[in-house]
């Protein structure tokens, strides 16, 4: 199986995205993956400039040779897409919605499509669909958190359902972290090994099962406070302290 992953968190190597994907991508291996990575921001991908050329003037090819080329290519050989964003704002980042505007558009058709009473457009190549494994984190916790994303998600994947049937991109499970923000905290590191673990795991699942089952997401959508054993109010707590004292410090 091949992987293609994007860390699409601005902070890159030090991410909290960073520290969910490593073990589940190392999990992947193991189980035989060749796995390929990439930080969004690293890319040089220019924002679309919504002219239409790659729809209308050059059929499935964009004006602005960048990166985004590169991304395309290789999300069009990947058996499976890792899309991983922090949360922003409820939805993801720029650096994902910049990746998906550039890359993904141009894979797609003009044409308007009702299928199943949604609009969409079909995609140019009915052969392929791009198989996508959803992480994210954010600081918050709790399902209206990552609900929005999800939303956008689900209803770029209606559109990419035609008539016939073919479906451009599918989602094959997801990993939501709540309280993600506290893996910044190196001290605190060692609480979550069974977290890793779980995501070591859920990356073999990944090669051998193609996607990952409900149970496997809903477990790794523990928020990050359950294992160091804490409550959602005493999290909360924690995390004011903190935000005071750097604050105070300051002072
Ligand atoms: C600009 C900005 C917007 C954010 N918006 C949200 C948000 O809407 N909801 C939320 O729960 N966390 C939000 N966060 C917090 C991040 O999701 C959180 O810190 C996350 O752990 C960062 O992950 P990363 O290290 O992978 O970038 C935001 C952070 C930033 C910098």
């Amino acid at each position: 199986m091949k992987i293609v992953s994007f860390n699409c968190s601005p902070r890159m190597g030090s991410s909290n995205t960073d520290r969910i994907i490593k073990p589940l991508l190392e999990g992947a291996r193991e189980a035989g993956a060749e796995v390929e990575e990439f930080y969004a921001r690293k890319l040089k991908i220019a924002p679309c400039t919504g002219c239409m050329t790659c729809w209308l003037k050059t059929p499935g090819v964009c004006l602005q040779d960048d990166d985004a080329v590169l991304v395309r290519e290789k999300m069009m050989e990947a058996d499976l897409i890792v899309l991983a964003t922090p949360v922003y704002f409820f939805n993801m980042t720029s650096y994902m919605k910049n990746l998906m505007e550039r890359a993904i558009m141009p894979t797609a058709l003009p044409f308007l499509t009702q299928a199943n009473g949604v609009f969409g457009h079909p995609t140019r190549f009915p052969d392929k669909t791009l198989d996508i494994l959803l992480v994210a984190n954010a600081g918050f916790w709790g399902e209206d958190v990552f609900s929005p994303l999800l939303h956008t998600l689900e209803r770029c994947r209606q559109a990419g359902v035609d008539e016939e049937g073919h479906e451009h991109m599918r989602f094959v499970g997801n990993i939501l972290v709540g309280f993600g923000e506290i893996m910044q905290t190196e001290p605190f590191l060692h609480f979550f090994e069974p977290f890793f673990e779980q995501l070591r795991g859920a990356g073999r699942e990944l090669v051998e099962t193609g996607g990952l089952s409900p149970a496997t997401s809903e477990k790794l959508a523990e928020p990050l406070f359950t294992y160091m054993n804490l409550d959602e109010e005493s999290a909360i707590k924690m995390a004011n302290t903190y935000f005071e004292t750097v604050l105070a410090d300051l002072e």
